[in-house]
């Protein structure tokens, strides 16, 4: 478990950063990652780091993303798919900067969480399964998410990346390039 004094740090200036909707939803997603990472047998306080920074940079504006990108060197192609994809690149920087987060596994799952990727360590899993089926979540499709998230992590990852591009293919608009190959890669382990 994370050290308490240290969650507290992060949510005080976590809460500075995102309306209180989303700090609500941040907690949720936290509290569905320490049940998954127990369940899978997942380094708890990893995904307590993952899941308490993940949306750290969702409210934020273009032109901040866009220093972040600048400073380090990031794909500026994602300034076209906007926040649902910046935010997780964005975020693992800061929590690198300002959090001093320097776990490979932490930085990447914070990172991913919007994209999807290819190869994902067991913390990265974590969050992008609790992101999605946290218990504030109505969604059509969650009841089967949850279920299959306690058969594996891996069964509801396919299923979210799934009907993410279901979702955004039906609403017409484009879809970044690395969640078609996430999601390329994810299905023909099935
Ligand atoms: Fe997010
Ligand atoms: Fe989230």
């Amino acid at each position: 478990m994370l050290n308490e004094q240290k969650r507290q740090s992060i949510l005080e200036v976590l809460e500075t950063q995102i309306s209180k909707k989303r700090y609500e939803h941040v907690l949720r997603v936290e509290k569905k990652a320490i049940e998954l990472a127990t369940a899978y047998n997942v380094d708890v306080e990893k995904c307590q780091y993952a899941a308490l920074l993940h949306d750290y940079a969702k409210e934020w504006s273009m032109e901040q993303y866009q220093v972040i990108l600048n400073k380090y060197a990031l794909d500026m192609t994602m300034l076209d798919y906007g926040s649902e994809i910046l935010h997780g690149p964005v975020a693992a920087m800061i929590a690198n900067e300002q959090f001093h987060i320097k776990d490979k596994d932490i930085l990447d799952a914070i990172f991913y969480h919007t994209i999807g990727h290819d190869v994902m360590s067991d913390v990265a899993k974590v969050l992008f399964v609790a992101d999605y089926i946290e218990d504030g979540r109505t969604f059509h499709g969650v009841v089967e998410a949850r279920v299959l998230a306690r058969q594996s992590l891996d069964s509801a990852i396919v299923y979210k990346l799934q009907q993410t591009i279901m979702f955004l293919a039906q609403k017409k608009v484009s879809i970044f390039p690395d969640t078609i190959k996430a999601y390329n890669t994810w299905i023909s382990k099935f």
